[in-house]
């Protein structure tokens, strides 16, 4: 099929009027579909359920240094977890903190101590007039959440194949010390899939920030969710890069076991440079006399060591790998040659990114609701909600059975295709 802009006005009317009545169907089938959220499917928990059996109240709960798992204690996380998650997340153990079961709470939390206590000595943020975030866009909606609940002024930085748009970061950075901070998923990113290029984590290591107290949030969610073995993303590990460049204080690495045990009850960890560490714990031990070690101590036993982890990951990625395939299937085979959408072809994460036409996807997202599929709000992939083109859709294959997704991939291409005839029908008035 040719081009929807191509065709004549005749041919695109007959054409709604057949793609009219295939919507009907749908409607009449009484579908609830939810591609909403980036949800681990129930076949995916199910993988992790042996973590319930590796402690029961006949087991010593005690760590190799001695440390009680049962008791208070232990700020940064036991030994072994740091071990396990250190290993994760591409740094040395003494360089991280484990947390408690959610690296979104970390976030927050570090947001929320730069605003009241300042980074390392600074002023506090809430004393300044203003404070900005950089936001590479489309991106993860809650991260925006958080920098808008704490009024923090957020500006927009297109996102390219390989990375945020560097020239506008750097120049942004350099030129204005209201801009306290980035927030990045750079592997396998948060609508996109996309992974930073080499350059683009050397040219964040070597940036000139005008404020002494930016620092880049560097959210590797995915840092093990590959799809293929033979074919994976890898990053230069930023805090190594930072410290080559000669700038180590100048990230935050954040990272979570969410989407590899349980998302809600796995554990999550910061890692940053020495003084970083440093200013962190002062609060730490305010807010808490420790995190839960038990939790740690069920990951490790679990897992053993990263290669546990690699091999686990492994089993995500079967279940993972043919719902993306069945998406990008789908698109390719319905909406292929249209130029009515793209869309990115991730090789790891939890998303697939849709870019319709301009001043399209609100209506597309309705349209799908009103046939009993429910996508992630249109605008949600930006700060406010505000997508200017209003052309963003996030696609998350994850939690429906692939029976499902493949209905919701047909229904999603049908909307798109209705949509974008309306969309040229009225330009062509
Ligand atoms: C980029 C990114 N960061 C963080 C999270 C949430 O992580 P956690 O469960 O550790 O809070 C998600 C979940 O979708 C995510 O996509």
């Amino acid at each position: 099929m040719k081009p929807y802009v191509e065709m004549t006005k005749e041919e695109l009317q007959e054409l709604r009027k057949e793609l009219s009545a295939q919507y009907k169907e749908f409607q009449g089938r009484d579908l609830k579909l939810d591609m909403s959220r980036g949800k681990p499917s129930a076949e995916q928990l199910d993988i992790s359920m042996g973590m319930m059996d590796v402690l029961s109240s006949n087991d010593d709960l005690t760590c190799e240094d001695g440390t009680d798992c049962r008791n208070y204690g232990v700020l940064a996380g036991i030994k072994e977890a740091k071990e396990l998650l250190a290993d994760m997340m591409e740094v040395a153990p003494d360089h991280i903190i484990i947390y408690g079961n959610s690296s979104l709470n970390v976030m927050y939390d570090t947001v929320s101590r730069s605003m009241t206590q300042g980074v390392m000595g600074s002023t506090p943020w809430c004393k300044l007039d203003k404070v900005k975030f950089l936001c590479p866009v489309p991106g993860y909606d809650r991260h925006f959440s958080i920098t808008e609940y704490f009024g923090i002024e957020m500006v927009n930085v297109p996102m390219t194949p390989t990375g945020p748009d560097m020239d506008l970061v750097e120049q942004l950075v350099a030129s204005d010390d209201s801009i306290k901070g980035i927030w990045c998923v750079p592997k396998y990113s948060n609508p996109q899939g996309i992974s930073y290029s080499d350059e683009t984590v050397r040219r964040f290591a070597r940036l000139k920030p005008a404020a002494s107290d930016f620092r880049i949030y560097w959210d590797n969610a995915y840092t093990i969710h590959h799809l293929y073995d033979n074919d994976q993303d890898h990053l230069i590990e930023i805090l190594a890069e930072c410290k080559r460049a000669g700038n180590p204080d100048m990230v935050y690495k954040f990272a979570s076991t969410s989407k590899v045990s349980f998302p809600g009850s796995g554990i999550a960890a910061i890692a940053a440079s020495e003084n970083n560490l440093t200013d962190i714990m002062k609060q730490l031990k305010i807010q808490t006399i420790g995190h839960d070690k038990v939790n740690q101590l069920r990951h490790v036993r679990f897992f053993k060591d990263i290669h546990g982890m690699v091999e686990h990951m492994r089993k995500h990625a079967d279940i993972m790998r043919p719902k993306f395939e069945a998406v990008i299937e789908t698109l390719e085979k319905e909406l292929g040659g249209l130029q009515i959408g793209e869309w990115t072809s991730p090789k790891g994460g939890y998303f697939i990114s849709f870019d319709c036409l301009d001043g399209c996807a609100k209506t597309i997202v309705a349209k799908c609701k009103k046939a009993g599929l429910v996508m992630t709000g249109a605008g949600a992939t930006y700060p406010y909600g505000k997508d200017p083109h209003d052309s963003n859709i996030r696609i998350a294959p994850s939690y429906p059975t692939l029976p499902d997704l493949n209905q919701a991939m047909e229904l999603f291409a049908l909307c798109v295709k209705l949509v974008s005839i309306d969309h040229i029908l009225a330009e062509k008035q």
